[in-house]
């Protein structure tokens, strides 16, 4: 989509804008505002892109300069123009609506932004040779009709290959690719779940995942997590089980999301038996366990316990590879994996045999593209710690063995004020109530250490001198970010 509009596109756009109706009455700068403003009504104009620098514009509708500045002043004035000193303007709409048409501000939308909302990294630099090597490969698939609804059998063969060296044997009929884990997480959903079913999940949990949930109009209980390791109460979890027997739980027992908790050995073999006991049904998601850091030894899979097909398993490759691939899969029993095909028929057919190829190639360098990512991830997670402790030592942070995020309790109810700020500023947080379903959680705050040291400490430093106005200010200011990951 368009990010940034050109003078002689947006002159263009105007057309004969100094000859609109009640022209004669306005001045020029009104009536370019207004002309402006009338694009972005009717949608001509989307919102979210850069407009031309005042000078550039100026030359495209051969109008003086101090008429684009007096005009662009007026839209700022009116809220329909966002700026930055040195990084120019933005379109939008009053009241801070700074979503895009599609109604999702996507992370290129705005290059200059330090993207703190999105907790994964860019593409590692296996991932273009990968990506041509499956390019290679394909002329063996070309033969077939394509379809291949659990995914093709390298791709099967690989991932089953991968648990099994987690100590947990699996066939390739056990597993079934999919188009990202999300989109694991939604199909599982489809077969386990009917609406108003109760549903079991942490707080603070994955944000799309509780979006899944309440898609299917799931009827969520939680289990609150402390911000101290290891963050899940076994006595408080299992009793809530047992009490509430819910007909599924959703947990992320592997470095969880935003947390970073790794749920101990002794906690899952007990959870696997009450969930068994009470007929709860449990959806693991393991988006991160290929990521411990400091040596961390994660402890065997939620399903290495489960003798009675309860644990569905959930995981993928954008964690410690790339989004960018949507590749996920789902780890269940075979003839769950066939009604999960079945079911998935309906939906997408199958995964794109392109990408999966990409993923086979990804796979079969997984200890030395993991063990680069580790190292990465442990010395920006670092950087940040440093950063937070240098700039906002009030904040309260565990530091997280694994995973890519931090959860950060923050030195009042603040953190949706925050974000709204730090938006002003360039910074895009995902504040805590986001990780919730009730609007509670305001006191935290997940911060990813996905981006580059730079940016990092940059984005804490911008936090910061917020965090110090919000004071200043007095009053809380409320706006979403749009796309959380
Ligand atoms: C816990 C969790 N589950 C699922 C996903 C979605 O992953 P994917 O990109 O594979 O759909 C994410 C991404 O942030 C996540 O953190």
């Amino acid at each position: 989509m368009m990010s940034q509009v050109r003078g002689a596109q947006l002159a263009r756009l105007l057309g004969q804008w100094h000859a609109l109706p009640g022209r004669r009455r306005s001045p020029d700068y009104a009536a370019l505002a207004g002309a402006v403003r009338g694009l972005l009504a009717d949608g001509r104009l989307p919102l979210g892109v850069r407009l031309p620098a005042e000078r550039e514009l100026a030359e495209a509708l051969r109008i003086s300069r101090t008429t684009v500045t007096a005009a662009y002043r007026e839209l700022r004035e009116s809220g329909h123009l966002a700026s930055r000193r040195g990084a120019g303007s933005w379109t939008m709409l009053p009241g801070n609506h700074r979503m895009a048409g599609t109604g999702l501000w996507t992370p290129l939308d705005d290059r200059d932004m330090i993207d703190l909302g999105v907790a994964a990294l860019a593409a590692p630099p296996e991932l273009l040779p990968a990506a041509r090597a499956a390019a290679e490969d394909l002329p063996c698939y070309l033969g077939g009709a394509g379809y291949h609804p659990t995914g093709i059998i390298e791709l099967r063969e690989a991932i089953a290959h991968a648990y099994a060296q987690r100590g947990l044997p699996t066939s390739p009929e056990q597993i079934m690719v999919t188009s990202g884990t999300q989109h694991a997480l939604d199909l599982v959903l489809r077969l386990a779940h009917s609406p108003g079913g109760s549903v079991l999940v942490e707080a603070p949990s994955y944000p799309n995942a509780l979006a899944a949930l309440a898609a299917r109009r799931a009827r969520i209980t939680t289990h609150g997590l402390a911000l101290d390791e290891p963050g899940w109460d076994a006595d408080l979890l299992l009793g809530t089980l047992r009490q509430g027997r819910p007909k599924l739980a959703y947990l992320i027992p592997d470095f969880q999301n935003p947390t970073g908790h790794l749920m101990p050995a002794s906690l899952r073999e007990r959870l696997v038996a009450t969930a068994h006991a009470v007929g709860t049904d449990l959806i693991v998601d393991e988006s991160f366990v290929d990521l411990p850091l400091d040596g961390t030894v994660v402890p065997p899979p939620t399903a290495s316990f489960d003798r009675h097909s309860r644990v569905v398993t959930v995981g993928g490759m954008s964690k410690p590879y790339w989004g960018g691939l949507r590749i996920g899969w789902i780890r269940a029993s075979a003839p769950q994996v066939q009604r999960l095909a079945a079911a998935r028929v309906g939906v997408d057919m199958a995964s794109p045999v392109l990408d999966q190829l990409v993923a086979v190639h990804l796979l079969a360098q997984a200890p030395a593209i993991v063990a680069a990512r580790q190292a990465q991830l442990t010395a920006q997670r670092d950087a940040l710690l440093g950063a937070l402790a240098e700039r906002l030592p009030d904040w309260r942070v565990t530091v997280p063995h694994g995973g890519v995020t931090l959860w950060a309790e923050l030195d009042g109810p603040i953190s949706s004020a925050l974000a709204r700020a730090a938006e002003e500023v360039g910074v895009r947080l995902a504040p805590g109530p986001r990780f919730g379903l009730d609007g509670t959680l305001e006191r935290f705050l997940r911060l990813p250490f996905t981006l580059p040291v730079a940016d990092l400490v940059e984005a804490v430093g911008r936090i910061a001198a917020v965090r110090y106005d919000l004071d200043r200010a007095g009053r809380p200011q409320w706006r979403e970010p749009a796309v959380i990951a």
